[in-house]
């Protein structure tokens, strides 16, 4: 049997059946379904349920939840319970558990406890998945697979076990072939860091002071490729037993630690799960935006995450039949992980969904459908109250159910103009070399995309590759240190017009300063060189000649033949760059630098942007333009969008309102 690729959107709740009597699933079910919700997520945490004893399954209590769910007509998505092995089998393979940086071994009592390396937990993850598989891989409920939930989740990418030593040292012979080449790539001559065998390297932590960046850079990239290896494992066997079922994995914000454009080559739907509140307190860093945002969350932090994953969900089935869901979305309640976990203020919770759906996702499921009154996560609402009755989210389903019978976009959206690439090998080499404490290659990307977002236009987040960027009209490529040839050679070829941040080009594959210096391959397309790179405390940014400023990070520029100068800082220095197509920015732009210089260029490459409102944000999908706003204050649309009757919403948008535009 093979199932359509879903045409429409809709909702889905994370359920844990297991957490409540049997007697209660019926009324679950019913109460999910007059709630307007069609797919529920199950068993990826249910291990020791599943295989109380080494090799004595039980599935009875699966079936029935699998039986109660189908007789409802729900669809089930199935999780692998990977994130959670039992304790006998953590007993009997003590040496699966990740070891962290400071060399201790992580222990058993929450979850997430194995290294990715580890090939005797490998071998009985493909033992569970594929019981799992044969048993359920064709059952009517059965919609799709999630592999395992959130890898890297508690910072478990990157373990120092023996496991991961005795990969990597595998992994790095056949990377070098010989030491000779591993010593010149890293550059091994500085501090007398020269091997003679591949058993000689040890992995990077608990070196005297740094270690050798090259060296943790090749660690990092193995890392990653146990996960791509690991996922890859089980959607195998997913789909050798359950043909026509797409597999997702459940990716999370602000989380870079494995590649995860690489991960998704194995995935049919690309799933991410949102947390507005909990990332505005935990993962902004900005005490202004917090007490702006508070209960609504950061404006362009959950859609950023929108759109690098609905890329993520490109890269197997192309732009076209690209698939990608919320698989984990805040019920309307507070969380219980974040430093302070607030109160959505009223609307948020619809806000996040249509925000979700206008950027395409087919499914958004709320984690979770009941709160639970014992264990870790006693404190995280759900959409029921833990006594079984409606919760704020589960009002929240019913008004959203509704709506949609209205109102559907488009859940393959369209590709926009504008294109913004986010690279993870990127973020690596901030993170090991980022020479300003607060620089990193994400929080170039988001600063990029905020402007973007400022004004008015939706965007796609895409990979460093050719068949990303082909018809664009504008490309932006902030801090994308390692440059390819190929990449180069594209973006020569593209003719849209190129925005390119500090850093970019600056490294390359084995991580050393560029030839030629930064930006290295780019200086095909500009004729620069970045002599001196300067980080700068937040108190003392430099001011730009027609206003706003460079703040954290200023480069010095060697200008060669071809370049205008079309700004320079107060101080005197080279600051915006122009030659031909492309457009270097030798620093950190604040806000209202970038407003200012990217509108024009937006004009050159023929892209409308608007100039919208504070805290207003727009998503265009087919002839839907979505309006959304984030603010404290009702806001006339009417100056901006014209005095037109909205298909959803009002043209005196009120706090976390939502308005839907026809457009032709
Ligand atoms: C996610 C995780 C869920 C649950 C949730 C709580 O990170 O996948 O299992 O813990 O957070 O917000």
């Amino acid at each position: 049997m093979s199932m359509d690729p879903i045409k429409t959107q809709t909702l889905g709740v994370c359920y844990y059946p297991e957490h409540w009597p049997e007697e209660r699933w019926e009324t679950d079910a019913k109460m999910m379904v007059e709630a307007g919700i069609e797919y529920v997520r199950i068993g990826e945490f249910a291990w020791s349920l599943m295989e109380p004893d080494p090799g004595q399954f039980d599935w009875d209590w699966l079936d029935r939840s699998f039986e109660v769910l189908h007789a409802h007509g729900l669809k089930v998505v199935l999780g692998t319970p990977t994130a959670t092995p039992p304790k006998w089998l953590v007993d009997r393979m003590h040496d699966m558990l990740p070891v962290g940086a400071d060399g201790t071994s992580r222990g058993f009592g929450s979850r997430r406890h194995y290294c990715f390396s580890h090939t005797g937990y490998r071998e009985e993850c493909a033992r569970i998945t594929t019981e799992m598989a044969k048993r359920y891989g064709d059952h009517p409920a059965l919609a799709a697979w999630q592999t395992d939930n959130e890898y890297g989740c508690h910072n478990t990418v990157l373990s120092y076990s023996d496991a991961a030593l005795a990969g990597f040292r595998d992994w790095l012979a056949q990377k070098y072939q010989s030491t000779d080449a591993l010593n010149r790539a890293w550059g091994n001559v500085f501090w007398s860091m020269n091997y003679r065998s591949f058993d000689e390297i040890e992995l990077p932590n608990g070196t005297v002071t740094q270690a050798n960046p090259s060296h943790s850079l090749d660690f990092h990239r193995y890392s990653s490729d146990q996960v791509v290896a690991f996922n890859k494992l089980q959607s195998d066997i997913i789909r050798a037993h359950s043909r026509g079922r797409p597999v997702s994995h459940n990716y999370m914000g602000k989380f870079f630690d494995f590649d995860h454009y690489a991960v998704s080559e194995d995935l049919d739907i690309a799933t991410w799960d949102a947390y507005p509140l909990g990332f505005l307190e935990r993962e902004i860093g900005d005490e202004d935006l917090l007490k702006k945002y508070m209960g609504v969350g950061d404006p362009d932090f959950d859609p950023f995450h929108h759109d690098l994953y609905r890329a993520c969900g490109q890269v197997r089935n192309g732009q076209e039949n690209g698939r990608w869901w919320v698989m984990e979305q805040q019920p309307y309640g507070p969380l219980n992980w974040a430093g302070f976990n607030h109160s959505p203020r009223d609307g948020a919770g619809r806000l996040w969904v249509w925000e979700a759906f206008a950027a395409g996702a087919e499914v958004i499921s709320f984690f979770r459908w009941r709160q639970p009154s014992f264990g870790q996560e006693q404190m995280h609402e759900g959409l029921l109250l833990p006594d079984g009755t409606p919760n704020e989210g589960y009002k929240l389903c019913k008004e959203i159910a509704k709506e949609l019978k209205s109102l559907a976009p488009n859940p393959s959206q369209a590709r926009a103009d504008v294109a913004l690439v986010f690279d993870y090998p990127s973020q690596w080499m901030m993170k090991y070399m980022p020479h300003g404490a607060d620089a990193s290659h994400f929080d170039s990307v988001l600063r990029y995309y905020r402007a973007l977002r400022r004004a008015g236009l939706s965007v796609d987040i895409v990979p460093p590759t050719a068949a990303a960027i082909s018809g664009r009209k504008a490309v932006f490529i902030p801090m994308l240190m390692g440059l390819t040839p190929e990449f180069i050679a594209a973006l020569g070829a593209s003719g849209a017009q190129i925005v390119a941040g500090p850093w970019t080009g600056a490294k390359d594959q084995n991580f050393a300063i560029s030839e030629g210096m930064a930006p290295g391959p780019l200086q095909a397309l500009i004729d620069i060189k970045i002599r001196r790179v300067e980080t700068r405390r937040a108190f003392a940014p430099l001011d730009l000649e027609n206003g706003g400023t460079l703040a954290g990070w200023r480069e010095f520029v060697v200008i060669g033949d071809g370049v205008d100068v079309l700004e320079n800082t107060k101080d005197g220095y080279p600051a915006v760059l122009r030659s031909g197509k492309v457009t270097y920015l030798a620093g950190r732009a604040d806000a209202s630098a970038l407003d200012r210089l990217i509108r024009p260029i937006l004009d050159t490459a023929g892209v409308d942007w608007i100039d919208l409102p504070e805290d207003i944000r727009v998503r265009d999908n087919g002839d839907l333009r979505f309006i959304f706003n984030y603010g404290r204050e009702t806001v006339d649309l009417i100056q901006t969008f014209g005095n037109v009757t909205p298909a959803m919403g009002e043209m005196q948008i009120k706090p976390c309102g939502v308005t839907c535009l026809k457009v032709s």
